[in-house]
């Protein structure tokens, strides 16, 4: 019998060694190093097509270079094809990360049922009948998009080479193993393989495919970091699942801008996409309650109007308590720090809570504005007018900082029936003839002496 080969991996940056060690080398994480199984008889993965196997690349200069056959992909899905860029570049890897459960597959599904193409759609994690269940619930159906389960590649392989689809779905990359390597699938090693198998497919037939990644529980894409070295463009996918919202985002994008957003909304049928964001996520209600204010911020290019709410009480236990959810909690003791200092509340012995409602998390600083208005007004217990937004980020010195972009902030803010919003004065603006009041102040004590 034929010695197994095994050889060492580091489960976290997926360097390989041949014996075992404590610490990875090249990552200085400990007890990473896991040993796989792998086993490498002749090579037969993706068979280079005979007209291309001989051609030798020769260099061109740049302008030698043809980028027009070069088309990109349209989805027919409006965010999907944002967050990419325009669409998806032939020949592209293109890697879906999110939680369990948060809709990879739901919303790869739709997109490859709306593909008027020869979409091939593999699936290791579910039967076909479920992916079947799946699509009635979503109403889709359509004729050019064919269905497989199957997780070894070379098999994957042969049906390609059978169906020549254009577009290639892999749900999910954790399920696939090749014969090449003996370890179990997800395993580093495999994952390598597969990887590397299908990148070379897409690369030589100029095939697109999208691959779903598992995430680990902080939050990376379960296997070695190189993974996402390997792919052209990383996309996660998140939201909190109790919510409706979903927020599709680029990590990494060969082919475009990384700070675009997509935004879905989860239904019972299937993911609709939110073209409106802001007239949404804010809530309507006649009354005004204390605690409640709205930010205009900036997700990638296009404005988004947020409500923030506070909940300030009196401490029960000796430590305050501090709790925010879509929001960065140092953040938001920097600010109570601020309010404390520069606009006298006694905050130490309260406890405070902050929510940005829709479930969505804000990196945006101009948020910080509406997060010290609706900390103030739940601290005063009194409700801040329903038609004041607010836009500004603010300094440690309690100044109030101007942020990029405040025109058009101002201009989606004036859309959407805002009377007042609150800026800094440091901003220039040369809007004319708006309907909106542009309030602008230059530190918290002038907040302030607006809003209480
Ligand atoms: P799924 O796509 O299976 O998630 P993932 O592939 O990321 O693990 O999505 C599963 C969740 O989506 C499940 O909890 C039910 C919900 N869902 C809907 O709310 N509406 C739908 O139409 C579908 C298909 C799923
Ligand atoms: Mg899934």
């Amino acid at each position: 019998m034929a010695k197994v080969k095994t050889t060492f991996f580091c489960q976290n940056c997926g360097s390989q060694y041949a014996k075992w060690q404590g610490q990875c080398t090249s990552c200085k994480e400990w007890n990473t190093i896991v040993e796989e199984v792998i086993q490498k008889p002749e090579k037969n993965d993706w068979k280079t097509p005979t007209s291309t196997k001989n051609r030798i690349s020769k260099p061109l200069t740049i302008n030698a270079i043809d980028a027009s056959e070069d088309a990109r992909l349209n989805t027919f899905d409006n965010e999907f094809n944002r967050v990419l860029g325009g669409g998806i570049v032939p020949g592209s890897l293109i890697l879906l990360g999110g939680e369990p459960g948060i809709g990879k597959s739901t919303l790869l599904l739709q997109i490859a049922l709306k593909l008027p193409f020869k979409t091939l759609y593999v699936s290791g994690e579910e039967s076909q009948k479920q992916i079947k269940m799946r699509a009635e619930r979503i109403h889709a159906n359509n004729d050019t998009c064919f269905i497989l389960t199957e997780t070894k590649t070379q098999n994957i392989f042969k049906q390609i080479e059978a169906l020549e689809p254009d577009i290639v779905v892999v749900d999910s990359i954790q399920t696939l193993h090749s014969d090449y390597i003996e370890s179990s699938s997800g395993s580093i090693s495999q994952i390598k393989e597969c990887t590397t198998e299908l990148i070379k497919f897409a690369k030589e037939t100029a095939t697109p495919v999208i691959l779903i990644g598992h995430i680990t529980k902080d939050g990376n894409i379960a296997g070695p970091k190189i993974l996402e070295h390997m792919v052209d463009t990383v996309l996660q996918f998140e939201g909190d699942r109790n919510h409706i919202f979903r927020i599709l985002r680029a990590n990494k994008n060969r082919f475009g801008s990384t700070n675009e957003i997509g935004i879905y909304e989860m239904q019972g049928s299937g993911l609709k996409e939110v073209s409106n964001p802001s007239a949404i996520l804010i809530s309507k209600k006649d009354e005004e309650l204390s605690g409640n204010a709205v930010a205009s911020t900036i997700e990638g290019l296009r404005p988004l109007m947020i409500e923030v709410q506070a909940l300030v009480s009196t401490a029960v236990y000796g430590t305050p308590q501090r709790s925010a959810t879509g929001f960065n909690a140092k953040r938001l003791n920097m600010l109570l720090a601020v309010l404390e200092k520069r606009a006298g509340f006694r905050l130490g012995a309260k406890d405070v809570f902050l929510n940005i409602t829709g479930g969505i998390s804000v990196d945006d600083p101009a948020i910080d504005l509406a997060v010290v208005a609706a900390i103030l007004s739940s601290n005063e217990d009194e409700a801040l007018p329903k038609d004041y937004c607010f836009a500004a980020e603010v300094g440690l010195s309690g100044e109030i900082r101007p942020v990029q972009r405040v025109e058009q902030r101002i201009l989606e803010a004036e859309k959407l029936g805002f009377s007042t919003i609150f800026v800094s004065k440091y901003n220039t603006i040369t809007l004319k003839n708006t309907s909106i009041k542009i309030q602008c102040i230059s530190k918290i004590e002038d907040l302030v002496d607006f809003i209480l």
